[in-house]
This record gives C-alpha cells, sequence and structure tokens, in this order.
C-alpha cells in the first residue's frame, strides 16, 4: 500500500480552481497556500492588490499555481468584476472561500450607523453576493464547494463583538441556506468558524493586559491557534473527501466551546 498514494487520491485538489477572498490576510493566506500546495490553482482575491501579487509570487515561487486579483466584497461591481476576471482566466470555479472580513469591537451603545453598515456589508452581505456570483457558475457545471468563514462570535459571545456576532451568526444561517438550495445542483456549503487565531485582526487582543489571559483560560490548550491549524479542514472541505458533508459548522477553537481551562478538581496526576 502506497500511503501517499492513497492521500492524495482522498484528498487531492489537482485538477481543481479555487477562489478565495481575503486572500492576503492571516487566514486567507494560510488557506490559499494549503490548497495550492494540495493541487488546486488558486484565485487569489481581495483589496490589497499588491498583497495578493506578493503572495502569488511566493506560491508561484514554491511551484504552485496562483493569480492575484483585486475584489472590494463590499461593492457588487467589483465582485461581477473579479468574478468575470477568474472565470475568464481558468474557465471555472470548483471551490470558493469566503474568508474576507473586518470588525471594531466596541460598546452596543457606542456603535455608529456607518461602523454598522461597513462589518455588515463586508461580512455578511460581501458572503452572500460573492455566493450568489460563483454559485451562479458552479450551477451550469453542478458541482463545487462552498466554504464560510464564520467566528467563535457566532455560537459564543465576546463583549464589544455585537455588530461583527450578527454578521457572522448571519453567515452561518445563509450557509445552511445555500447548503439545502444547492444540494440538487451538486454544490456543497460549510463554514468553519475559528476560534482565538493570532492574525493582524487579533494581534491587539493578545497584546492587551486583560484580554489575552481572559481568552487563554477559556481555551482548554491555553493558547491562540495559529492560521496554519485551519488548513487541514480547509482541504477537507475543498475535496471530495467531504462529498457527504454539507449545512454544517465546523468549530476549530483548541478547546474553546467545549468549556476552556477546568475547575479545580481532585486529581491523582
Ligand atoms: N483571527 C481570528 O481569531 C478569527 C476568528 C474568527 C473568525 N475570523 C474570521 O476569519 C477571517 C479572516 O480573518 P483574519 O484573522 O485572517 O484577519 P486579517 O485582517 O488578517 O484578514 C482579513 C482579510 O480580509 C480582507 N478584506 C477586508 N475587507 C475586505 C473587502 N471589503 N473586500 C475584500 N477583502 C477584504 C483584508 O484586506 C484582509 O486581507 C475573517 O472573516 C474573520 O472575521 C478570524
Amino acid at each position: 500500500m502506497d500511503h501517499g498514494a492513497y492521500l492524495k487520491s482522498v484528498f487531492s485538489l489537482e485538477g481543481k480552481t479555487a477562489l478565495v477572498t481575503g486572500a492576503a490576510g492571516g487566514i486567507g493566506a494560510a488557506i490559499s497556500r494549503g490548497l495550492a500546495y494540495a493541487g488546486a490553482e488558486v484565485a487569489l482575491c481581495g483589496r490589497t492588490l499588491s498583497k495578493c501579487r506578493a503572495l502569488e509570487a511566493e506560491i508561484t515561487a514554491a511551484g504552485g499555481r496562483a493569480s492575484a486579483h483585486l475584489l472590494d466584497v463590499a461593492d457588487l461591481a467589483s465582485i461581477r468584476r473579479c468574478v468575470d476576471e477568474v472565470m475568464a482566466r481558468y474557465g471555472r470555479i470548483d471551490v470558493l472561500f469566503n474568508v474576507a472580513g473586518i470588525n471594531k469591537r466596541e460598546g452596543l451603545l457606542d456603535v455608529e450607523e456607518a461602523d454598522y453598515d461597513r462589518i455588515m456589508d463586508t461580512n455578511l452581505k460581501g458572503v452572500y453576493f460573492m455566493t450568489q456570483a460563483v454559485a451562479r457558475e458552479m450551477y451550469k457545471r453542478k458541482s463545487g464547494s462552498i466554504v464560510n468563514i464564520g467566528s467563535h462570535n457566532d455560537t459564543a459571545m465576546l463583549g464589544g463583538c455585537s455588530v461583527y456576532g450578527a454578521a457572522k451568526s448571519g453567515v452561518i444561517a445563509i450557509t445552511r441556506s445555500m447548503a439545502v438550495e444547492c444540494a440538487r445542483y451538486g454544490i456543497r456549503c460549510n463554514a468553519i468558524s475559528p476560534g482565538h487565531i493570532i492574525t493582524e485582526l487579533t494581534q491587539v487582543s493578545w497584546d492587551s493586559p486583560n484580554r489575552a489571559p481572559y481568552m487563554k483560560s477559556r481555551i482548554a490548550m491555553e493558547r491562540g491557534g495559529q492560521p496554519e491549524e485551519l488548513v487541514g479542514m480547509a482541504i477537507l472541505l475543498a475535496s471530495d473527501a467531504s462529498s457527504y458533508m454539507t449545512g454544517q459548522t465546523y468549530h476549530i477553537d483548541g478547546g474553546c466551546l467545549a468549556g476552556g481551562t477546568p475547575w479545580e478538581y481532585d486529581t491523582a496526576y
């Protein structure tokens, strides 16, 4: 038995084209590298083209296939342009990762309408219309896998994240809607909900003398996660190994929702 060949036959992304939004961010870049190194061609889409181009150069230098594309998920015209550009280049999109996201941490009574709209437009409306544009292409081929990025805040809630949490809870709701409506067209839709992953988005909390110990005590593994620790699930959901998986959300959180660190108890160890 050739274990490498067996694993490749189960998880390989050879012949698949993936589009990743927010591709140059902490989690987006880790997932994009993972998809490319598992054999996919990856369209790296994001607001800052120079960062997507740098990632394209890195992946290409390592022997992978990738291309950089400008995308603002909060702008429907930009979504259409980007999907057209990716379709023109590859002729197909087999896998969509909706990773782009933002947050602004502030209390319920302090949120202003402009910030509410900005977070909702990026984190929920952006996922909705990006998926609609890509699913239109997937419908034609009756095949595809869509993966949305949720959050710890789609289930439990941290203070100062009311708009973000509402948007991410919405992402999980549309993940189920998409799974239900798209299954008969051969399209699967799932979500990965990261716990506390160390990236630019969360560095401010990991640097905080109050929030860092708060988070650690609520993670059974007592540490933040690395973006690369999401890649195994990303490859699974992108590949045919997950052919009977749809409509689900997978929390990757070091045991955060499970209860965090245990209270004091008697033990012989
Ligand atoms: N880091 C965590 O602990 C954590 C936890 C739960 C969920 N998430 C989610 O994971 C995703 C990635 O977060 P990250 O931690 O890598 O953050 P990040 O800030 O490193 O990356 C986010 C990326 O999204 C891009 N982006 C933002 N607005 C955009 C727009 N309008 N159009 C296109 N691209 C846009 C940014 O340019 C950036 O590249 C987000 O959806 C975030 O909410 C992160």
